[in-house]
């Protein structure tokens, strides 16, 4: 057994991020500026496999790491779905420099990579569609009912038109799009927003279920612009998808100072991106303007800003 490696990209929602959980359509894109790694390398006979996360300063026997690690569990299934011919000794350390609770994906990121690179140690390596899939069933440990919208895009690191229980498809972008990422700094577990959010559906479904059918429909229109090239029309969507998000109550005066102050230093489009209440929002720009609008976002309170381009083969 060598020591291998495998990384795996950060992502963001571009358009309908709680839709998607209803059955919408939504579109998503690797960030491959932020990235989650794990490497295995062998250890000696009968020391079995030992986890690690040395970012949180966590390390354990695989043997005795509780059933809702997901790092653990990311090994577990991996190894149910191929199971190695001898038994493995080994260390999977896993690092990375995704946010956490941010929208952009870090336990699906850390969750694929682990699955890849032991694919690659027992010698299987796995198609993305299976890596999603496993990284998926890691992902219902925390997160309750995602759409597995994350695991798909971060496993095939592609853009994608994702709908629930529709085969995959590829969002194919026309003219390179520049995104400035501004993460508000504040912590959002997905679960919490997508929990209170359902109740408040429940008790109101005519008019939230209209709501989400509006970004149902903006998904495939805003799929045609980007294949267009045409900025002005995702950017007006862009518009329309904030505004929808804010009326299902998952925005936040952060959010909103956010996009307000990217649209007044000269982004063409703004919107929150991911499960909201916090994380990040996202700011469409000319390549010219990333900066200022950077700029523009750290004077407003960004913690963290991330120049991103979508569509472009260049990846870190
Ligand atoms: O992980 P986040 O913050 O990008 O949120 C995921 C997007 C949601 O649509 C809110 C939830 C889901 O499972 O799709």
């Amino acid at each position: 057994m060598t020591v291998t490696t495998a990384s795996a990209p950060g992502k963001i929602i571009l358009f309908g991020e709680h839709a998607v959980v209803y059955g919408h359509p939504a579109l998503a894109v690797p960030v491959h500026e932020v990235q989650a790694t794990c490497r295995i390398e062998p250890l000696p006979a009968g020391a079995g496999v030992v986890i690690a996360a040395p970012d949180i300063n966590f390390a354990a026997p695989l043997s005795a790491a509780p059933e809702d690690n997901p790092l653990a569990a990311a090994v577990r299934h991996t190894l149910a779905a191929c199971p190695p011919t001898l038994p493995i000794n080994a260390r999977i350390t896993v690092t990375a420099d995704i946010p956490v609770a941010r929208g952009l994906g870090s336990g699906a990121a850390i969750a694929t990579a682990v699955v890849k690179a032991l694919g690659q140690y027992v010698g299987r390596a796995l198609p993305p569609q299976q890596i999603a899939d496993i990284v998926f069933a890691v992902e219902k440990i925390h997160h309750g009912t995602p759409s597995g919208i994350d695991n798909t895009v971060i496993a095939f690191g592609q853009p994608v038109f994702f709908q629930k229980g529709r085969p995959l498809q590829r969002l194919a972008v026309g003219r390179p799009l520049t995104l400035v990422i501004g993460d508000t700094g504040i912590k959002s577990q997905t679960r919490k927003v997508v929990g209170n959010l359902r109740r408040r559906r429940d008790a109101d479904k005519p008019r939230y279920d209209g709501w989400f059918q509006l970004m149902g429909r903006l998904a495939p229109a805003a799929r045609q612009a980007i294949e267009a090239g045409q900025v002005a029309r995702i950017a007006d969507y862009m518009a329309q998808n904030h505004a929808l998000l804010q009326q299902i109550g998952v925005s936040s005066d952060e959010l909103d100072r956010l996009v307000r102050a990217a649209l007044e230093a000269g982004a063409l489009g703004a919107k929150l991106s991911g499960a909201g209440r916090g994380g990040n929002m996202i700011a469409l720009v000319e390549d010219n303007r990333a900066f200022e609008v950077t700029q523009a976002l750290q004077r407003a309170g960004a913690a963290q800003t991330i120049v991103t381009t979508v569509g472009s083969s260049a990846k870190k």
